[in-house]
């Protein structure tokens, strides 16, 4: 058997430890205990209620009755109710009840407030977190002027299947990715201070493994090995953590045969135990009701017992604790020592966020008046927009387009389709102020004469509008056909089993192609669409998302060359839903694929391949990389390698470029994957120049889980591979040495034991 080594990471340590301290610094705890110490159990059991707000003609409130429970102390949070004016007077009732305990108000502000920012999947094909925490602060400081205090971002989970609706909400295939993503949102929503009035509790959500919904179908089992959820699901949650979210979702799935609002093992075990989390559990909509259909507790009461048990502290809807918990806690089924628990974490919440010292603070009509999309708010917005387009193909520099062209034709409805410029979870953002693609083409090329047709669009399979599309495009001398998916053909319980183009749209695109014009194909989408019916016959295809307000300014600013593109995607682009689940950091098999030998893991109808592979996107300039090189052929358990490559800009324009690293373990005691990715920096390179990027390779980048669950590095030969995709790449080899230093892993279980290398938190990694 081979030697191998438990890594810790005291980086951890030390952070969880910080965060336990500033949460439960002995003056908050001091208040929060004597609190506790004044509340009768009914008020207990309020503050763990969440209660969902209505949406009326004045925007949104709380519900009928809701202010009686205010009164009575039977609410501890809102999901769904903001407006600073209005949050102040549900505040000043609060203050009415028997203990004066302020509300929190908590949205699902996710990307963007009312300056609608990309969709969480097209921010991460920015690959650029800084860009991406900035978007989380400026939704933090738009929202918290509303009276908001909790987001339910962000959403990390992992997702490898495409059928799935959620993928949008997320930051893609990758473990990695993911996890920096992750680390960037909270850090964004949360800043460095949580009493400040423009910053707010972050979500990660859903723990865990809901992206890996079985058939791509939402709210389905999660069929996962241990090993699979601790090194791919599991790692974006604890980068989120160890940036220190303060909340965290419950997801609707089971894992291996326990709903996980009903898990102890994973919520009280992992979450808590294991990397020593103390904030504030929240279940999803209804989640605990949901105990009873999965089939684990026989009625609502049944279900609250497992669900506090587990380590859920805010019942999000389904009021079972308020209604049915009572009785139980008296009998002594549900001990009071879990209920005082749960109120103490919401209690220092509250503490937290200031709302003892001033439960106003939030509701602030002036900043909201000011802050609510100003103008830099917009400007981020229109500049990660951007970054977030992927070119996919550009055959012979169809893109950019002129701006003398006389006529351009814009056809298909999304380019005017205003909600789904912005996509789906807005907030308050509004469509009316979305920038649409039409709309931005128009600013762009003031003297070009656009002309539009409607076409198709993504819901019918009606074909009535082709002759007028045909007919503007053969007036044209380009047309830029967008097409994909409205806002609501992605996102919760949007899955599709076919992930083509819907309604009449692959017709509309050929339709227009016969015209023989040249067709700039862009996509809107909340998934990879599979494209491969089309994508040979047209020049051009960009992958645009839902890219929010300033969606058509920034999708003309790459149309027309004023950016240069630089996106690359976060997930692989199938050919087919039938290739569902496909990701880039598979195992190899003991048959992998190989043309014309029968007997390999392929299809006979479809290629294996995907049509563009996760890191894909291309630039208006090339690159090229050479002179790839490690620091030393071998390394040791405690050593930095350093591999570092040359990249120059070899086109003719300015231009940013994603260098990406991966690795391969060429030999485990587990199977590894082909390529896992341990590496990105993104790069402006001006025409003709070179840059050399180095990136360091420590322990904790070769370590994985083995079958005991240890977290191991082992040694042995690894590949590296250096690139612009997953695909073309450069490679080279190191050798893992020495193993006089591998013991035994030191530490008992129940201690955090590794963290992604996430910015500012990346050393600290110790071999023992
Ligand atoms: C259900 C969704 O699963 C979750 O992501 C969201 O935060 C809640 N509803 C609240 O809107």
């Amino acid at each position: 058997m081979m030697a191998r080594l438990a890594i810790v990471c005291a980086a951890v340590l030390v952070s969880a430890a910080s965060v336990a301290a500033q949460a439960r610094g002995p003056r908050a705890t001091r208040f929060v205990d004597s609190l506790v110490a004044r509340m009768t159990l009914d008020e207990k059991l309020g503050q763990l209620t969440q209660v969902p707000g209505r949406w009326g003609d004045t925007g949104p409130t709380v519900p009928e009755g809701g202010q009686e429970e205010i009164r009575r102390g039977q609410v501890g949070s809102f999901l769904g109710v903001f407006g600073a004016g209005y949050t102040r007077r549900m505040q000043e009732i609060a203050l009415q009840s028997r203990l004066k305990i302020p509300l929190l108000f908590a949205h699902d502000v996710i990307h963007g407030f009312r300056t609608i920012f990309p969709v969480s999947i097209a921010e991460a094909a920015s690959w650029d977190p800084e860009a991406v925490e900035r978007s989380a602060r400026i939704a933090a400081i738009e929202a918290t002027a509303a009276g908001l205090h909790w987001t339910f971002a962000p959403m990390v989970d992992i997702a490898r299947d495409a059928r799935w609706g959620r993928i949008v909400e997320g930051a893609g295939e990758d473990p990695y990715l993911g996890s920096i993503m992750a680390a960037a949102r909270v850090r964004g929503f949360q800043g460095t201070d949580l009493s400040a009035s423009n910053t707010m509790l972050a979500t990660a959500k859903h723990f865990v493994a809901y992206g890996a919904a079985e058939g791509g179908r939402d709210y389905n089992i999660a069929d996962v090995p241990e090993v699979t959820l601790r090194d791919i699901y599991l790692p974006p949650f604890h980068a989120a953590v160890d940036a220190g979210a303060r909340s965290v979702m419950a997801s609707f799935n089971e894992v291996a045969g326990v709903p996980v609002h009903a898990s102890e093992r994973l919520i009280d075990g992992v979450l808590r135990a294991e990397w020593g989390w103390n904030g504030l559990l929240v279940s999803d909509w209804t989640g605990v009701l949901e105990l009873v259909p999965h089939g684990v507790a026989a009625d609502s009461a049944a279900a609250g017992v497992l669900a506090l048990r587990a380590g859920v502290d805010v019942d999000m809807v389904s009021r079972i604790y308020l209604n049915k918990l009572s009785p139980l806690v008296r009998s002594g089924r549900v001990a009071m020592r879990d209920v005082d628990a749960a109120v103490r974490r919401v209690l220092h919440a509250k503490y937290e966020l200031g709302l003892f010292t001033d439960p106003y603070r939030y509701s602030d009509t002036t900043r909201e008046r000011q802050t609510l999309l100003a103008a830099d708010h917009r400007a981020a917005a229109r500049e990660l927009a951007r970054k977030a387009i992927v070119l996919l193909k550009n055959e012979g520099r169809t893109l950019p387009l002129a701006k003398s062209l006389g006529t351009i034709a814009v056809i298909g409805s999304l380019a005017t389709d205003g909600r789904s410029t912005n996509g789906n979870w807005t907030a308050a953002g509004r469509p009316e102020e979305a920038v649409t693609v039409l709309d931005g083409i128009r600013r762009a090329v003031p003297s070009s004469r656009v002309v539009y047709a409607r076409g198709a669009d993504s819901a019918t399979a009606d074909t009535s509008g082709f002759a007028e599309a045909v007919r503007v495009a053969r007036e044209a001398d380009a047309v830029v056909l967008v097409v994909g998916e409205h806002q609501e053909q992605s996102a919760e319980a949007n899955n599709r089993a076919f992930i083509g183009l819907p309604g009449a749209q692959e017709g509309l695109v050929r339709a227009v192609r016969a015209t023989g014009k040249p067709v700039v194909v862009v996509l809107m989408s909340g998934r990879p669409l599979a494209i491969a019916s089309f994508a040979d016959s047209v020049p051009a295809i960009m992958n645009a998302w839902y890219l929010g307000t300033e969606m058509g300014n920034a999708v003309a600013d790459v149309l027309f060359g004023d950016a240069n593109p630089s996106g690359k995607l976060p997930v692989t682009m199938a050919r087919t839903a039938g290739q569902m689940p496909l990701y880039y950091n598979h195992k190899n098999t003991g048959r992998p694929p190989v043309v014309d030998q029968k007997y390999t893991s392929k299809y006979i109808d479809v290629p294996w391949t995907p049509l563009y592979p996760f890191g894909h996107g291309l630039s208006y300039t090339t690159f090229t990389y050479r002179n790839l090189r490690l620091s030393a052929p071998t390394m040791r358990p405690g050593d930095t390698l350093v591999v570092s490559v040359d990249v120059t800009n070899t086109g003719d324009r300015a231009g940013d470029e994603v260098v990406q690293l991966y690795i391969r373990d060429e030999v485990g005691t587990l199977t590894r994957p082909v390529k896992e990715l341990r590496g990105f920096r993104r790069l402006t390179l001006q025409p003709g120049e070179t840059q050399s990027v180095s990136f360091p390779l420590g322990a904790k980048d070769l370590a994985f889980h083995d079958s005991a669950l240890d977290l191991v590095i082992e040694p042995g030969f690894f590949r590296v591979y250096v690139g612009t995709s997953s695909e073309r790449v450069e490679e080279a080899r190191f050798e893992l040495v020495d193993a006089r230093r591998c013991t035994k892993r030191v530490l008992p279980r129940a201690v955090p034991r590794f963290t992604w290398p996430v910015k500012g938190r990346a050393g600290g990694v110790t071999c023992r």
